[in-house]
Order: structure tokens, then C-alpha cells, then sequence
């Protein structure tokens, strides 16, 4: 077990760079089994969910080899189609692989999924959209066995929330599927564009990604790629609240500043200076932020794995700011962590009430998740003393190099086993 110890009053500085989104490496790696043969991903994180998809990966027989930021992955004639459910408890996008397995092998057994405690995070959509593709189900001790014995036939799917595992799952499941598959009031994620462009590159024939009205002609077969993964929006977006937070002055690299539309225009509103050039943002944070109201929606609202740092941000604003999160029912453990800090921030349904506070002081906490885990060491960052983030290991999950990249900013933390 490891913790990160932050020191607040540091000012950042400097200039980051991010690599490829979590979000779409854990599909385009599911979505190289699709075809036979070595595939490449370029850009890819060094986070602990890549490393558990690769281990989904090499049960189903696949094998993957990391070096630095690229991985190759082979893929067998012959797949396992079965994900086990040690693994799937880790990480709910191991869920992915139902319909990869069901287009390649006609059947897949994939225990439920775990992930984080955002509250009920069904998978009624995958399930329906899959069935009316012509799979089965049966909920055997926990593990749900698919089959699609004459194969995945296309249909016509109208979700009736935008998900984006529904909408890559049946884009998954799509792409060889016979005839053609209509993906209606689909997911719009810059990462459901990259899985398609991914897919596009092995022979997918996808139109209308990006859109709401997704449509997947099937083809007979595919064949391995090489992909460079759309920049980590939530990387970027994070370091340049950070930058905010600490009214310091981050410039963000290689990211695509069309991806944070709806949260850098927010910074803004929270009194930053925003400058952004084709792959770079700038942020200058104010004195003291200004209060903000936000609402998180699907893609290209304000993205709900960014809720809690703009959060962290507001605590500290001149006024009360009011959030409301539209796509998790609950997924607030982290605000009774950030109170401990010193925080005015109450809970009324699905709102948050922020009653901005002058400061924070630092105290152990625990990261509850990816993004509550890094809100609070921004935070941390900003509260007087020393703030100690216990269970480091959700940050790592999403955040590669969190420490040394918050170093090179200038700001004063460092990770250590937790004592004893
Ligand atoms: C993905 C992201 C996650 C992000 C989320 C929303 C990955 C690995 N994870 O998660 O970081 O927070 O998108 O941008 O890419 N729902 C149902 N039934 C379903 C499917 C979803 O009710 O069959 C609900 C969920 O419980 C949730 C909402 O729909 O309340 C959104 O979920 P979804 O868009 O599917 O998120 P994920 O793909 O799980």
C-alpha cells in the first residue's frame, strides 16, 4: 500500500506533456482481438488498467508486450473466451470484451463487473443492444455466458441513454457482424471516434462516429493495425486545474484542446487565463477563483470524470458554487474527504453546494477513486500543511508519472509505502 504526501504552497509552473487516453486504450486493446495477427498501440500510459486489460487480454490467449509508451499484441487464430472474474472486479471496461469474443468466437463468458463504487452502473444497454444483435444470455454463479451460435446479425439500436461502454460494445460487436448495424442515441466521446478510426484502420467499415447516429456495415473479416491513441483529455484536464488551483501558470502538451471545450470555458468562468494553440492549453490561474455552476453531461458537455477537481478548484472560490452530476448517481464518497480538508461542500440529491472557503488545512484522506484520488491531492496542493492521500493505488489506475509530473511543475509531493 502506498500514500502521497503533498505539501500545499507551491505556486506550479512549467509545461506537461500527456499521453494517450485510458479511455480508449483499454477498448483498442479488446478491440485487437477482433483480428488475427500483431497489432501495435502507440502513445499508451504506463497506468495500472492497461496492464489488467493486458492480463484480459493474454487469458483469452492474446500476448502483449510493453515497451516505454508503445505495446504489441498477438493475436491467436484460436481465443479463451472467457474473462475471468478476477480481473473484471478490477475493471469494469473488461465488459468490452463481450463483444469482441461474441463477433470472433460466437460465444464469450465474462463475469460481472466490478470498478468503481459509482453507485448502480448496470449494463442493461450492452446486453439489449447485443440481444437484438442475435446473442443469448444466461447468468450462470455470477458469470454471464453469451452465445451467438449462427453469428451476430446487424440491427438497428436506439440506446436510450448515450453510454459509451454500450456504444463501443456494439460497435464491437458490429463491425463483423451480417448486414448492417444502426447505433442510434449513441455515445459522442472523442474516444469512441478513436476506437473507430482504430477499427477503420483493421477494415471496420464505420460511418457517423462522433455523431449520435453511428452506422456499421459488417465485413467478413479484419486484420491487424497500428494506432496512435487520442490524447488523455482527463490527463490534461486535470494538470492544468492543478495549475489552477495553486494560481500558477501550466501549459498542458500534446493534448487536443477541442476535447475540453466545455472545461477549459468553465476554467474561464472560474476567472482563468485560457490560451490554447493546436495541440496545447495554457492556464493561468486567478488569486482567488471565482464560484461556478456546471453540470456534467455526455460528451461534449462537462465530462463527469472531471467533476471532482473542478470540485477541488471551487472550495476555494469567493462564492457558492452549485454542481450537478447527471451521469453517476453517486459518486460523491470523495466530498466528505474533501470537508475533512477544511471544505464547505454539502450534498442535496444529485447537487453539490460549494461554499467557497479562503483555505484548506492539510490531514489524511483517502483517494476513493481515479479522479476523487487526484482532486484531493490538488487539493492538497493548495491546503496549509501536510495532506496525506492514502489508497495511491486508484490514482495510479488512471495517471501515469502522477508524482514526478506534478514534481517537474514545482509542486512539493512524493509517494511512500504507507508505514507498517
Ligand atoms: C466510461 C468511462 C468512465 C466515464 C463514463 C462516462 C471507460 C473505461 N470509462 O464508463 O470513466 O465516467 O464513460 O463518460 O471508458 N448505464 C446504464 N446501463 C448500461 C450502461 C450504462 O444504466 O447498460 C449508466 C451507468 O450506470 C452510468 C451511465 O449510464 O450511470 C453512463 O455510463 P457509461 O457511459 O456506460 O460509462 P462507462 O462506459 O461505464
Amino acid at each position: 500500500m502506498e500514500q502521497f504526501v503533498v505539501t500545499g504552497g507551491a505556486r506550479l509552473g512549467g509545461s506537461v506533456s500527456v499521453l494517450g487516453a485510458k479511455n480508449a486504450v483499454l477498448k483498442h486493446l479488446v478491440a485487437t482481438l477482433l483480428a488475427p495477427g500483431s497489432h501495435r498501440l502507440e502513445n499508451v500510459p504506463g497506468i495500472l488498467d492497461v496492464h489488467i486489460m493486458c492480463r484480459v487480454l493474454e487469458h483469452v490467449g492474446a500476448s502483449c508486450a510493453i515497451a516505454g509508451s508503445t505495446i504489441d499484441i498477438d493475436v491467436p487464430v484460436h481465443l479463451r473466451p472467457e474473462a475471468p472474474i478476477d480481473l473484471v472486479r478490477q475493471m469494469r471496461a473488461s465488459i468490452l470484451v463481450l463483444g469482441a469474443l461474441l463477433a470472433r468466437c460466437g460465444e464469450a463468458r465474462v463475469a460481472l463487473p466490478g470498478g468503481d463504487d459509482f453507485g448502480s452502473r448496470p449494463i442493461d444497454m450492452h446486453l439489449g443492444g447485443l440481444e437484438s444483435m442475435g446473442a443469448t444470455f444466461d447468468l450462470v454463479h455470477g458469470v454471464l455466458h453469451a452465445t451467438a451460435p449462427d453469428g451476430l446479425i446487424g440491427a438497428d439500436v436506439h440506446l436510450e441513454f448515450p453510454s459509451v461502454g454500450a456504444t463501443e460494445n456494439l460497435l464491437l460487436a458490429g463491425v463483423m457482424a451480417r448486414g448492417t448495424t444502426t447505433i442510434g442515441n449513441a455515445a459522442r466521446e472523442p474516444e469512441i471516434q478513436d476506437l473507430a478510426a482504430f477499427l477503420g484502420a483493421m477494415g471496420a467499415r464505420i460511418s457517423g462516429a462522433g455523431t449520435s447516429t453511428i452506422v456499421v456495415e459488417g465485413v467478413p473479416s479484419m486484420s491487424p493495425a497500428i494506432h496512435r491513441v487520442v490524447p488523455d483529455r482527463l490527463e490534461a484536464g486535470t494538470y492544468l486545474v492543478a495549475g489552477a488551483i495553486t494560481g500558477g501558470d501550466v501549459t498542458v502538451t500534446d493534448c487536443v484542446p477541442e476535447h475540453l471545450r466545455m472545461e477549459l470555458r468553465k476554467l474561464v468562468e472560474a476567472g482563468c487565463e485560457v490560451t490554447t494553440g493546436d495541440d496545447w492549453v495554457r492556464v493561468v490561474g486567478p488569486e482567488r477563483p471565482l464560484p461556478v455552476d456546471f453540470a456534467t453531461l455526455p460528451y461534449p458537455g462537462f465530462h463527469t470524470d472531471m467533476h471532482p477537481q473542478m470540485v477541488a478548484l471551487l472550495t476555494l472560490a469567493s462564492g457558492t458554487s452549485v454542481m450537478t452530476e447527471n451521469i453517476y448517481s453517486a459518486r460523491f464518497r470523495y466530498v466528505g474527504e474533501l470537508n475533512r480538508l477544511g471544505a464547505e461542500v454539502t450534498l442535496e440529491g444529485q447537487h453539490l453546494i460549494v461554499r467557497g472557503v479562503a483555505t484548506l488545512s492539510g490531514c489524511p484522506v483517502d483517494a476513493c477513486d481515479i479522479r476523487a484520488g487526484a482532486a484531493l491531492v490538488l487539493a492538497g496542493m493548495v491546503a496549509d500543511g501536510y495532506t496525506t492521500v492514502v489508497d495511491a493505488q486508484h490514482i495510479d489506475r488512471g495517471y501515469h508519472d502522477f508524482v514526478p509530473k506534478l514534481a517537474s511543475l514545482g509542486a512539493e509531493i512524493r509517494r511512500e509505502d504507507v508505514p507498517g
